[in-house]
């Protein structure tokens, strides 16, 4: 193992896309962002130096950071922000990972333009547990758009309104030819026949869901969220923000006469309007002789945006390979089980404010359990470590029973959440069982909840109502999926385990960036185990202040 130094300066960058000019945030000028590679064991710093006029945080989405909280990144959860001109070096090191994941800014809607790719790489003298690609590239999924996003999130935010959607879907940062003023923007990827390629697939868009195909081809997956997966065929993907899939291409024997597109568009059942615009790449393989004469275009065929039947079919395809050497630790006993409802409701509307929310008198609100959880001014990580929680969070979390919910679209009569900043405590080492539900109460919806600092055994899901009583016979204890970023179905639930077996504070929420500025996300704090490494470290001396 090494240690590999980076330095990820924020700059603003001009980028232009749709023919419409932005000054953008950027890492060191790149949109998307620098690839962080690394080999499992690795440890990694990363200097982050602030040279814009917005606070900034970085996460290391999926990375477990093993006492390692100080190193995570979400404002005001484990750290406060970098300010403009200061710098914080994030340390850590990458225990039992390999595979993709992503790295992105973790601070209001900055996240838009402020991510890239982690590559972990397995330990030297170890390989792939499939056929070794030929080659590898990550392919991430993003948004542009022609507006300030900070400045899109804040009016939200103010007026109580659903913010304004982006105007483009992107595929390594361009919007590609079904746009207009974009043809030059169009992502190519460059194969030859018969070989196998490695596809790092990284869904990095702010609000989206998006299914995913590459005309004519079928694709094997082999890894999702940096843990090795049971291979299976698809010819469409569904990646939900924060998530990460590993396929494998394999292309034709010989160069077909023809270009492929490979596209993307949005998975989407809840109420309003969202962006329904394919962004397309294109596969092409290379000719040694005549390139330049017309070929026919293939475009694959993508589900349509609301369908539910198949997110939930591919979904249940996942499952963890679980062999001697990639074992599925999955808690087979459970010390703590909790059940929490997910979902939107509304706010009352500020005195004289007018909203624009589901009422003239509210505004967009979302919850867990009935709590739309606000962020406080001081990190929860630093309050926690230095015994300062007083007035900064509370413990009483979950201790309202969870509001009435259906699954029917019928919202009940009061759909206002409560709002506050309160933690979840757990002893070290517990084993959890969470249940998750969609409550439906302004609309089925799907939510990609992610959680920090740990991966979770994805053990049931289903539609409609969980029922304690029956469901959790079918519970796969076995070679469940364990990911860090998984979808509570519309309509429906997942159940989930994980070992709380990493001290310190950990975010949890849809990675859906509206529904996270709605107040769908809590936290949960880890308390020390016993041993000195099953403790916290201190904090590193360059930690920003609030
Ligand atoms: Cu990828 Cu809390 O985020």
């Amino acid at each position: 193992a090494i240690t590999r130094h980076y330095t990820f300066n924020i700059t603003y960058k001009n980028i232009t896309r749709l023919c419409n000019t932005r000054s953008v945030v950027t890492v060191n000028g790149k949109f998307p962002g620098p690839r962080l590679v690394a080999r499992e064991g690795d440890q990694v710093l990363v200097k982050v130096v602030n040279q814009v006029s917005y606070n900034i945080t970085i996460h290391w989405h999926g990375i477990r950071q093993l006492t390692s909280g100080w190193a995570d990144g979400p404002a005001y959860v484990t750290q406060c922000p970098i300010k403009t001109g200061q710098s914080y070096t994030y340390n850590f090191t990458i225990t039992g990972q390999r595979g993709t994941l992503l790295w992105h800014a973790h601070i209001s809607w900055l996240r838009s333009s402020v991510y890239g790719p982690i590559i972990i790489l397995p330990k030297r003298n170890e390989s792939y547990p499939f056929r070794k690609p030929y080659k590898e590239f990550p392919i991430l999924f993003g948004e542009w758009f022609n507006v300030d996003p900070e400045a899109i999130i804040a009016q939200a935010l103010q007026t109580g309104a659903g913010p304004n959607v982006s105007d483009a879907y992107t595929i390594n940062g361009l919007p590609g030819p079904l746009y207009n003023c974009s043809s030059k923007d169009t992502f190519k990827l460059k194969v030859k026949p018969g070989k196998t390629y490695l596809l790092r697939l990284i869904n990095a868009a702010l609000n989206d869901e998006l299914f995913f195909s590459i005309a004519n081809h079928t694709l094997t997956v082999v890894e999702a969220d940096a843990i090795y997966v049971k291979p299976f065929d698809a010819d469409t993907l569904l990646i939900s923000p924060g998530q990460t899939t590993n396929v494998l291409l394999k292309t034709k024997p010989a160069s077909p006469s023809a270009i492929f597109f490979m596209s993307a568009r949005p998975y989407f059942t809840g109420r309003g309007s969202i962006d329904n615009s394919t962004t397309a790449a294109i596969l092409e393989y290379s000719h040694p002789s005549n390139s330049s004469r017309k070929v026919p275009l293939f475009k694959p065929t993508l589900p349509p945006i609301n369908a539910t039947g198949f997110v939930a079919n591919f979904t249940r395809k996942f499952r963890s390979l679980a062999n001697a050497k990639f074992p599925a630790n999955v808690p087979q006993t459970v010390d703590r089980k909790f059940f929490f409802t997910v979902g939107l409701g509304t706010n009352p509307c500020p005195a004289n404010t007018t909203c624009q929310g589901p009422t003239n008198t509210t505004k967009f609100s979302a919850s867990i359990n009935n709590v739309s959880f606000a962020l406080p001014s001081v990190a929860l990580l630093q309050s926690y470590f230095f015994g300062m929680s007083n007035g900064v969070f509370t413990s009483d979390f979950p201790q309202n029973p969870p509001v009435t919910f259906n699954y029917t679209g019928t919202p009940p009569n009061n759909t206002n959440v409560s709002n506050g900043t309160k933690a979840l405590i757990l002893r070290f080492n517990t084993s959890v069982e969470l249940v998750l539900q969609g409550t439906s109460i302004l609309g089925a919806e799907s939510h990609p909840l992610h959680l920090h600092g740990f991966n979770f055994f994805v053990v049931g899901q289903g539609f409609g109502n969980y029922d304690p009583n029956k469901d959790p016979a079918n519970f796969n204890l076995i070679d469940p999926i364990e990911r860090n970023t998984a979808g509570v179905p519309a309509g429906g639930w997942i159940a989930i385990r994980f070992l709380a077996d990493n001290p310190g504070v950990w975010f949890m929420h849809c990675h859906l960036d509206v529904h996270t500025s709605w107040g769908l996300r809590m936290a949960w704090v880890v308390l020390d185990g016993p041993q000195p490494n099953q403790k916290l470290q201190p904090p590193p001396s360059d930690l920003p202040s609030c």
